[in-house]
């Protein structure tokens, strides 16, 4: 039985797991408190994180209906992501665990979305191809066992989710820009105007962004004010079509390559509609088996925490007092 705390960005989560499956999973969002400022502030993430952390935990427990002399292990999210938002997580967890002499065992937020794959009902085994496109991430990876993932690919400028923010902050849309630009774009026609095809060029697998935001903000600019709300419905699914494009014809170089018969999605990204159906369509054409986990496993959970925790090393009570939480790169010292 795991405890899982995941505080990387704007949502505080707790989640308890019996092995693969799910006993409670909370997630307070944080997004009324970052839409006035059109993204995520790090000191309001963490301050709002301080706040929530301790009742979020208790809602997990309550949930579950178990207590905390049941829990075996205590998991959290050391990174990476914004570096005030994880200690607030490291340090409950620290102190949760240390409070029972329980294990700690610090997880790779990456690693978390690509486990969400691991969960029941129909945990998906390995081996397989994981698109992960999240606001901070957006990456192609083999997994090939539980524990890790070899990368194949990665974005050089920005994610896909932060693509969408900007863009839907340029487009005088909501906060956060993803759900509120789909929903604008489905009343548009994707084909209104021409985007620029990012590293279609490019023989690899990695990923490119600011260009399309850059593309945007030059159409907005020639339109003026007046036509970008008469062609808003067109701007956001000219932008969402580009962006689920480059995402599907990397998947698609990736399968040609051959060797595999599934391919998970993950990350907030992985919520968006028009790209689920896209890569649907591409995984039928390829004859691969397409996993898709539910949208609230596809965000940050901590659900996805426990879940990587069961395949990741656990330290020992007294060891990790002195652990830190790591904003990039792999990984802190104990
Ligand atoms: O995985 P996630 O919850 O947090 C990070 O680890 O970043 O992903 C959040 C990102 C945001 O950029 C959000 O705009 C995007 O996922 N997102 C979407 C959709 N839902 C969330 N992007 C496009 N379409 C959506 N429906
Ligand atoms: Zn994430």
């Amino acid at each position: 039985m795991i405890l899982a705390i995941e505080t990387s960005c704007d949502d505080t989560c707790a989640a308890v797991l019996d092995g693969p499956r799910i006993l409670s999973n909370v997630i307070s969002s944080q997004a009324a408190a970052h839409e006035g400022f059109g993204g995520v502030v790090p000191e309001v993430a963490s301050r709002h994180h301080l706040e929530l952390v301790s009742p979020v935990v208790s809602a997990a427990l309550g949930e579950a209906g178990v207590g905390l002399e049941q829990i075996e292990a205590v998991a959290v999210t050391a990174g990476p992501g914004l570096i005030g938002a994880l200690l607030v997580g490291v340090s409950s967890a620290k102190a949760i665990a240390a409070s029972r002499r329980l294990p700690l065992i610090p997880v790779n937020h990456l690693q978390g979305h690509v486990a969400a794959n691991f969960l029941e009902p129909e945990p998906l085994e390995p081996p397989f191809l994981c698109l992960l496109a999240s606001g901070g991430h957006t990456l192609l990876a083999a997994v090939r066992d539980h524990g890790g993932y070899e990368l194949l690919g990665q974005t050089l400028d920005d994610a896909a989710g932060e693509a969408f923010d900007k863009s839907a902050r340029l487009l005088g849309l909501g906060y956060p820009g993803g759900p509120a630009l789909e929903k604008v774009a489905a009343g548009g026609d994707p084909e209104a105007f021409e985007m620029p095809v990012a590293m279609a060029r490019d023989p690899g697998l990695d990923f490119s962004f600011s260009g399309l935001k850059t593309a945007l903000v030059y159409l907005c600019r020639d339109l003026g004010p007046e036509g970008v709300s008469a062609r808003r419905a067109d701007l956001a699914a000219s932008f969402q079509a580009a962006v689920v494009g480059q995402l599907t014809s990397k998947l698609r170089r990736a399968l040609r390559r051959g060797g595999w018969d599934a391919v998970a999605l993950g990350g907030g990204v992985a919520a968006n509609g028009p790209l689920r159906a896209a890569v649907g369509e591409l995984c039928e054409e390829h004859g691969v088996r397409l996993k898709l986990v539910p949208i609230a496993l596809c965000t940050d959970n901590a659900a996805m925490i426990g879940s990587a925790a069961r395949y990741a090393a656990p330290l020992a009570y007294p060891s990790y007092l002195g652990y830190d939480a790591f904003a990039s790169g792999e990984r802190a010292a104990a």
